[in-house]
């Protein structure tokens, strides 16, 4: 299990999430911006507490530090976007600076952070993924299907489901699996 393919389909959610605030106007755009909040406050939490203290060990401190300065820039730009009415000036201003922010901290995980755990530091991962399902739970962040069965062999997701109490395990095909999983995970 590769929780990092977990965490970039969290991004993907995200980004989708910004195209929709964009495209909406006036009042449609506060639902999806709590939502918006929701989403990466649970994930930059995810990251901070279940991943970035063991990444360390495998990128060095420097990596890890800017992505904390990284995930703090963006709560401050949230949180300033947020003071401004989606009808106020300076609203799509602070909305674009957010977003860059943000693309620019994804950029870095998915470019760098990431595929170096994935070459040089696959015990970590191996490590972080049961404490990293269980806070994602937690957490209530998405169970997805999808991205449950790419970051994750079959072997993994049989004894995930087994271990969930999932019943006519040995039947099913990986993507049932990963189906069934995301069910009592949900
Ligand atoms: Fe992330
Ligand atoms: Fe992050």
């Amino acid at each position: 299990m590769d929780p990092t393919k977990l965490l970039e389909a969290d991004h993907r959610q995200v980004e989708d999430l910004f195209d929709q605030i964009e495209k909406a106007e006036g009042d449609e755009r506060m639902p999806l911006i709590r939502e918006l909040e929701t989403a990466l406050r649970a994930h930059m939490q995810l990251e901070e507490e279940v991943l970035y203290p063991r990444v360390t060990a495998v990128t060095g401190d420097d990596q890890v530090q800017e992505a904390e300065t990284e995930h703090e820039l963006a709560r401050k730009m949230m949180a300033d976007m947020i003071a401004l009415a989606p009808d106020e000036p300076g609203f799509d201003g602070a909305l674009e600076a957010f977003k860059a922010g943000i693309e620019h901290h994804v950029e870095e995980e998915e470019g760098e952070m990431f595929p170096q755990l994935r070459s040089e530091g696959a015990q970590v991962l191996a490590e972080i993924a049961t404490p990293f399902m269980q806070k994602r739970v937690e957490l209530g962040l998405p169970m997805d299907a999808a991205a449950l069965a790419a970051a994750s062999t079959k072997e993994e997701l049989l004894e995930e489901a087994k271990n969930a109490g999932v019943e006519g395990t040995s039947s099913m095909t990986k993507e049932q699996l990963a189906e069934a999983l995301a069910g009592v995970m949900a």
